[in-house]
This record gives structure tokens, sequence and C-alpha cells, in this order.
């Protein structure tokens, strides 16, 4: 399939995220981290916020939870060049913390904006946070991962959060599980995307 081209609007709008002051984080942060790949990609994973390495570069998922987020893409056979990659806020929380709801809240219409520019089939929500923001306010990622829903559309699905799968091996196989049946969604949604 050929590519969409990218809108005009694409840049727009990560210019005036750029100034947005809707809340405190971007007085504290170094870079903007908007999100990286392809601009057309029916498959988006969305992540809650950036760390410091995502802070220092401006790219998402560049740190030690950004390594284990590439070996999970090459698990579906995906890798950041024909995926999209994005976070619910764009600027790092100081200390790593939870980005907190009146943050979530101020910084999640670009998210939406991504989302309708991107125009995704498959949003893979990586930890509780982006499965609250995207889902359901009370997702329970425990209970609930690699369960599939359909809004407006799209297929939505969550699995761990590549920093909990680092703290917390046991999750693991639940996760490869996760990722073999996102594989085969892929494959029934988008098949294009393996051709
Ligand atoms: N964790 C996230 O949720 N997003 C990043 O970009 C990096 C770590």
């Amino acid at each position: 399939m050929s590519p969409r081209p990218v809108p005009p609007e694409w840049e727009q709008l990560q210019e005036r995220c750029e100034q947005c002051n809707a809340c405190q984080l971007g007085r504290t942060r170094t870079k903007l981290v908007f999100g990286v790949g392809k601009k057309d990609s029916p498959v988006l994973f969305v992540g809650e916020g950036p760390g410091q390495q995502e802070d220092l570069q401006g790219e998402p998922f560049v740190g030690a939870a950004g390594k284990l987020l590439d070996e999970m893409l090459s698990i579906i056979d995906l890798g950041r060049d024909n995926c999209y990659i994005a976070n619910v806020v764009k600027c790092r929380p100081p200390g790593n913390r939870d980005p907190r709801p009146e943050e979530q809240e101020a910084c999640v219409g670009w998210l939406y904006e991504q989302i309708r520019l991107i125009q995704p089939k498959l949003i893979i929500c990586l930890g509780r946070i982006a499965a609250g923001v995207l889902i359901r306010r009370d997702y329970r990622i425990t209970r609930e991962h690699g369960q599939w829903i359909q809004k407006n559309g799209i297929w939505y699905t969550a699995v761990y959060h590549p920093s909990a799968l680092l703290r917390d091996l046991s999750r693991r196989p639940e996760a490869f599980l996760d990722l073999l049946n996102i594989r085969d969604k892929i494959n029934e949604v988008c098949p294009e995307l393996y051709q």
C-alpha cells in the first residue's frame, strides 16, 4: 500500500505542542517527547510519559525500558520504522514520578490529535496509565491485559509496561503471550503491515 502523505497539520501540531503550558511539566523538561515512527502506521503504541533519557534525547523509550520495548516489537516483527510510539504526557514528570491525573488531562488532547492524524487500526497501551486514559478509567492491567476492545473503529489492548517487566520477571511469560496475540491481531486487521 502506498503511504498516505504526512499532513502539514502534523508539523503544526508538534510546533503548538512545543509551546504548550497547560501544566507545569513544560517548565522543568529538557526536550519535548512528541513521538517517533511512521505517521500513517496502522499500529500505535502509547506509554505514560518520558523518563530521564527520553527527556534528554527527545525520543520516547530510549532508556532501559526502551531496549525492552524494542525486543517486544521484534517479537511481533515490528520496528520503530513501521509503527508509531507516543506517550500520554509529552514532558517528563520530575524524578520519573507517574504523571498526575491533572497533567494527563492537560496533555491528552495532543495524543487525541495524533490519533486523528495517524488513523491507527490498533492501539497498544503500554501499562495501566495509558490503558486508564485510552480504554477505561478503572482499567485493571493485571486482570485485563491482552484483552481487545473496539471503540470508534479502533481496536485497543494493553500489555504490561516494559518498566514493569524489567522489575518483575514473573510477568514476562504472560506478556509474551499477549505479544503473540497482538501479532495475530495485526495479521487479521492490517496484514499489509507484514507485506
Ligand atoms: N516510559 C514511558 O512510558 N514512556 C517513555 O517514553 C519512556 C519510558
